[in-house]
């Protein structure tokens, strides 16, 4: 309960003083929104079609369907806990609650629409505001407690990816890899894989986000794998890239320049620095050798936290400036359509002085035989 009012008063710290609500809402109508679990640090529940209102000083009223009750039950403290059997008992408790209410914050840009005009039209008094900006804002800071998680997750993956050169076995295909990381990662604490888990063999790999199929793994393979873990709701994201036998001296270059890309990174990011700079400093490894220029076709990276794209990077919110505590991946990668793709992807925590890599796995280019 601590953690929750700490986190509900920071967002309300984060809503410019003229549009402060009375409330935030967050309603899980068509799709579960993570600030659901942020707000009330809930563990165990899906929570569809339950909802949590956050009243600034400091009352929670937690919407919930009979099959998620029990799990409700686990927020305990100031809570009020309304519990609804089937949509007209829903429509009641919302009515009851929400009618005490002027302002009320919800977030544009996680509400559905269709669920926004209900809103409207059911509460034609009330003035709905946006607050999606404050939720970003306070989930890109991460607290110590929520860092530990991460690094938690972040251990999972690593000690995983460590592993992987031993799975490697002839005519092992690209889903049975996935599903043994994916046993492994389960098998290593965490509750689930923070996403679906890419393994891909040679030329697969030069699609970033490639799903899998029945491919057999051969003698002088790039093998891709991207995953992470999820750890007490939150996650890691790692990449790394393995040769099998051996392969064409072009991929040790490739590899090479985007670890060198990474590496600068690495080196500049710290509280304070532009998160522009760094992409272009990063970016410049790859563009000024001819052969690998404009084929590093993403983002530097990505913040992390209850979600894998946990909702942007240092943008304008943050004057476009890496902050302390902030966790973000660096994922450089070089993509040669038809050949093949080298990402190395890593989690780092920002500090004042410099950044933590809290992914450890290790990464030097080396070259397995198929067992
Ligand atoms: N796993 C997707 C990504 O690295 O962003
Ligand atoms: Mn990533
Ligand atoms: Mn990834």
């Amino acid at each position: 309960m601590e953690h929750t009012n700490q986190r509900i008063a920071s967002i309300f710290e984060n809503i410019p003083s003229d549009d402060l609500p009375e409330a935030v809402f967050i309603f899980n109508k068509n799709s579960v929104d993570k600030n659901f679990f942020y707000v009330t640090g809930l563990l165990n529940g899906v929570f569809e079609n339950c909802g949590v209102l956050c009243c600034r000083d400091g009352l929670i009223y937690l919407f919930t369907t009979l099959l998620e009750e029990e799990a409700a039950r686990s927020l305990d403290g100031n809570a009020e806990i309304i519990v609804y059997k089937d949509k007209k008992e829903r429509a009641k408790g919302l009515q009851k609650v929400l009618s005490k209410f002027r302002k009320i914050g919800i977030c544009f840009n996680s509400i559905s629409y269709t669920f926004y005009l209900y809103l409207e039209q059911t509460f034609p008094d009330i003035e709905w505001v946006d607050v999606g900006k404050a939720f970003k804002i306070s989930r890109m800071i991460k607290s110590t407690d929520e860092i530990e998680k991460i690094r938690k997750a972040a251990d999972i993956a690593s000690a995983v990816a460590d592993d992987i050169p031993g799975f490697f076995k002839e005519g092992m295909t690209e889903l049975d890899l996935a599903a043994e990381i994916d046993y492994r990662v389960k098998k290593t604490g965490a509750q689930k894989a923070a996403f679906s888990t890419i393994a891909a063999f040679g030329k697969n790999t030069s699609m970033p986000h490639y799903c899998g199929a029945d491919v057999p793994l051969r003698d002088g393979n790039v093998v891709l794998v991207d995953f992470g873990a999820e750890y007490m709701g939150y996650v890691s994201d790692i990449s790394r890239t393995y040769f099998t036998g051996k392969p064409e001296k072009k991929a040790f270059d490739i590899f090479d320049t985007v670890l060198a890309a990474q590496s600068r990174a690495f080196e500049l990011i710290k509280a304070g620095i532009s998160a522009d700079y760094v992409e272009r400093e990063a970016r410049n490894e790859i563009d000024r050798k001819e052969l690998f220029r404009g084929k590093f076709i993403h983002g530097l990276g990505h913040s992390i936290g209850l979600d894998v794209h946990d909702d942007g990077y240092p943008d304008a919110d943050f004057k476009k400036e890496f902050k302390e505590n902030m966790v973000l991946t660096v994922e450089p990668g070089i993509y040669l359509p038809g050949l093949y793709g080298i990402r190395i992807e890593d989690d780092i925590v920002v500090k004042k002085d410099g950044c933590e890599i809290i992914t450890t796995a290790q990464k030097e280019p080396i070259t397995y035989e198929i067992q």
